[in-house]
């Protein structure tokens, strides 16, 4: 692989042009070159609607997070199982990503289309106005998609990119393939832990083996209902969260003490929509689970007693609290309660109740262990000594302090005989950008060049060769 010289680059046009990666995901969505070590642009995949002067105005990536406006309301075009569920909202945010940061605003962009301003019967005729329009006309386009993607999403996809964006080659590959290609290998069992979901993805020779995907609802957005759920129930008093644009000021208080700040009121009706203060509370959630959160590492459950005969919980206790400061002031030591908070996400049993959460009771079958079990009962029994001696974590919520090591001890307990070996990049990056990076090595191979679908071969065959094409 030679990153500085694409093999696309002689084909498309024979100016330097590195085709783009872009792997839109539940939380954020990324992109950029392909050969590059990370990706340039990093936005939210939520977007903000709100009124003014009697039209309805949409905002993407960072500036969703600045302005409380009256009626400001947020939303995913992604639904909770990973799957888009708006499609003309996904290809407005997922455009966003690209044109912001990568190819600049093109004249499609309604935002700032110089054109729109010329009269249409002054533009001159010559020109082809068809492909000036199109987002991607000059960029080859891989996109990442999760191992679950029904075929009409996949084709759904391909026909965005090749007819709205017109870019003149397609390809799309399965992010947990893309996250074992990062780790530098072409089998792996890849477990993904993201915002929406978490993924079991077993990969052979660089194909995904599809039998053997496994998901389930238990990612970032469900740990971070556990810890609201923590919240309510914590003493010395319950924890709101407010978020910094409803303070205007505060003054420092002692660890448990009542949050000495002025608050921020909106009346009714210039205040933003419930979805705005949610979001602003899920960056407080972020950094509590980065500073606070802690996986029991294991050997067995927390609920568990060790072999020396004290009960596990007894042994968290022991370990020293971690502080966190909210942004009213408010502060505390957490103690083993920090524990308790992903213990589902291996012992169903041990979810924190709250009949308020968007997240019913989460089922023994979703917990990790038994993904795993499901996902390697579905693959080829002499596949599954190489998968285990190649597990790959990736995704941002696998960031979670003590993860890897919890993981290690239920897979040496599930399956005691073969040698099992984890590989987790120790770069932060990495590990949140495992299947951008893996599509960046992917389409800056060399033997890549055969794969990419062309504006011809689609036009030819239909959006149903991403079917064909994209194993
Ligand atoms: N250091 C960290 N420790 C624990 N969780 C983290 C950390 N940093 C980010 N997160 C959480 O990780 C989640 C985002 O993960 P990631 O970026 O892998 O998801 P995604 O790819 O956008 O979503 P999905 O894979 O579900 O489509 C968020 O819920 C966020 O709160
Ligand atoms: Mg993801």
């Amino acid at each position: 692989m030679n990153p500085s010289n694409p093999p696309q680059a002689a084909e498309y046009g024979g100016d330097e042009i590195s085709a783009i990666v872009l792997d839109p995901g539940y939380s954020t969505t990324r992109a950029g070159f392909a050969g590059e070590d990370a990706p340039k642009s990093l936005i939210p995949s939520y977007y903000g609607k709100y009124n003014a002067d009697g039209k309805e105005k949409l905002i993407y990536g960072d500036d969703i997070f600045v302005t409380p406006r009256p009626g400001l309301s947020i939303h995913n075009p992604i639904g909770r199982d990973g799957i888009v569920e708006d499609w003309d909202m996904a290809e407005k945010v997922w455009e966003h990503s690209f044109t912001s940061r990568l190819t600049g605003a093109k004249s499609s962009n309604p935002f700032q289309n110089g054109l729109n301003d010329i009269p249409s019967e002054e533009l001159p005729t010559e020109m082809d106005v068809e492909s000036e329009e199109k987002a991607l006309a000059d960029s080859p386009l891989l996109m990442t998609e999760p191992g679950w993607n029904p075929v009409k999403a996949r084709e759904k996809t391909a026909e965005i990119a090749m007819e709205k964006w017109g870019t003149p080659a397609f390809y799309m590959a399965r992010s947990g393939v893309l996250a074992a290609f990062a780790s530098g290998k072409a089998s792996a069992l890849v477990v993904d832990i993201g915002a929406s979901n978490i993924s079991i993805t077993p990969v052979h020779d660089g194909m995904i083996l599809k039998r053997g995907v496994q998901h389930s609802p238990l990612g970032g957005d469900y740990i971070s209902s556990q810890i609201r759920a923590l919240f309510k129930k914590n003493s010395p008093q319950p924890i709101t969260i407010t978020p910094h644009y409803l303070i205007s000021s505060k003054t420092a208080v002692e660890a448990g003490q009542p949050p000495q700040a002025k608050y921020r009121s909106f009346p009714a009706d210039k205040a933003p929509d419930a979805s705005y203060r949610s979001l602003l509370e899920e960056r407080t959630l972020s950094e509590f689970k980065e500073c606070v959160v802690q996986v029991w590492p294991g050997p067995n459950k927390l609920a568990a007693t060790g072999s020396n005969g004290m009960a596990n919980e007894e042994v968290a206790r022991t370990s020293p609290g971690r502080p966190f400061e909210f942004p009213d002031g408010y502060n505390q030591l957490f103690g083993v309660d920090r524990f308790r908070i992903v213990e589902s996400l291996f012992d169903a049993k041990a979810a924190i109740p709250d009949p308020d959460s968007p997240f019913p009771a989460p089922t023994p079958a979703q917990t990790l262990p038994e993904l795993i079990k499901a996902s390697l009962g579905g693959v080829d029994v002499d596949l599954r000594p190489h998968l285990l001696a190649n597990v790959v974590v990736t995704g941002a919520s696998s960031l979670l302090y003590g993860f890897t090591d919890r993981l290690n001890h239920e897979l040496m307990s599930i399956y005691p005989g073969p040698r099992v070996r984890i590989s987790a990049a120790g770069n932060t990056a990495e590990r949140r950008f495992g299947s951008w990076i893996g599509g960046s090595i992917l389409a800056s191979l060399g033997t890549f060049h055969q794969m990419w679908i062309s504006k011809k071969e689609y036009d030819e065959h239909g959006a149903n060769i991403v079917e064909k094409r994209c194993k």
